[in-house]
């Protein structure tokens, strides 16, 4: 499987131990949060190298379990600028996760949202092997609204009360692809996988 991809603007793959630095870095760099779900840096003491570590192995043993895929979102020039992942795979009948995007405030709105996604839409499908992939958003959240719609995603509908967040159960407006919409046919003689 290869989770790697590398587009016009931006590379994503699992972050490494020599990442420390530019995941420091990154840490440090970015601005106090912007907007409600901007979650801005993390506390001093998370910082560590012994925390990155942990960190690692929890996301690395994710991955093993086909559960959670978590890459880091690169620039040309090498510094960390987001995160993006395929969370909660469901295996069996469904084969499906959710999407998930987020990039540092000091780097929004250069279209590293959207390379990076689209990439891992493609690392979702091809190498994940899913059939559909779905992205949750809070119907005021409209930089991500933008974002999904810019990634041709299919505007399902309303999930009532689907997570809870800041104290309270949030409404997701959900938005879709699945292996048609982006050209790969379905070939019923592959076996639909199996939870690991
Ligand atoms: C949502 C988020 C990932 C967007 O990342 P980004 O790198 O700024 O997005 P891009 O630059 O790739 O732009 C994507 C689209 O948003 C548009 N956009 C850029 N800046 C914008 C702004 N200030 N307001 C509204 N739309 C904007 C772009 O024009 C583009 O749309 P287009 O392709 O139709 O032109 C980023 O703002 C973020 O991390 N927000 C906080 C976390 C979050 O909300 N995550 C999603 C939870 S569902």
């Amino acid at each position: 499987m290869k989770l790697y991809r590398k587009t016009k603007k931006v590379i994503i793959r699992p972050l490494e131990l020599s990442d420390y630095e530019a995941w420091k870095s990154a840490q440090l760099a970015m601005m106090s949060p912007q907007n409600t779900w901007d979650l801005g840096t993390k506390d001093l003491t998370e910082l560590t190298k012994t925390k990155y570590k942990k960190m690692l192995a929890g996301r690395a043993k994710f991955r093993k379990k086909d559960y959670f895929y978590d890459f880091g979102i690169f620039n040309l020039k090498r510094e960390l600028v987001g995160t993006v992942s395929i969370m909660e795979v469901t295996r069996g009948i469904s084969q499906t996760a959710y999407l998930g995007y987020r990039i540092f405030n000091n780097y929004w709105g250069r279209g590293y949202g959207k390379d990076a996604a689209k990439a891992m839409i493609d690392v979702g499908f091809k190498e994940i092997k899913l059939h559909r992939i779905e992205a949750g958003v809070e119907p005021h959240n409209k930089r991500s609204i933008r974002l999904a719609k810019s990634l041709g995603m299919r505007k399902e509908g309303l999930k009532k009360r689907a997570l809870y967040l800041r104290g309270k159960w949030v409404d997701l407006l959900m938005f879709t692809l699945t292996t048609e919409d982006v050209g790969i046919k379905y070939n019923p003689k592959t076996p639909l996988l199996k939870p690991r």
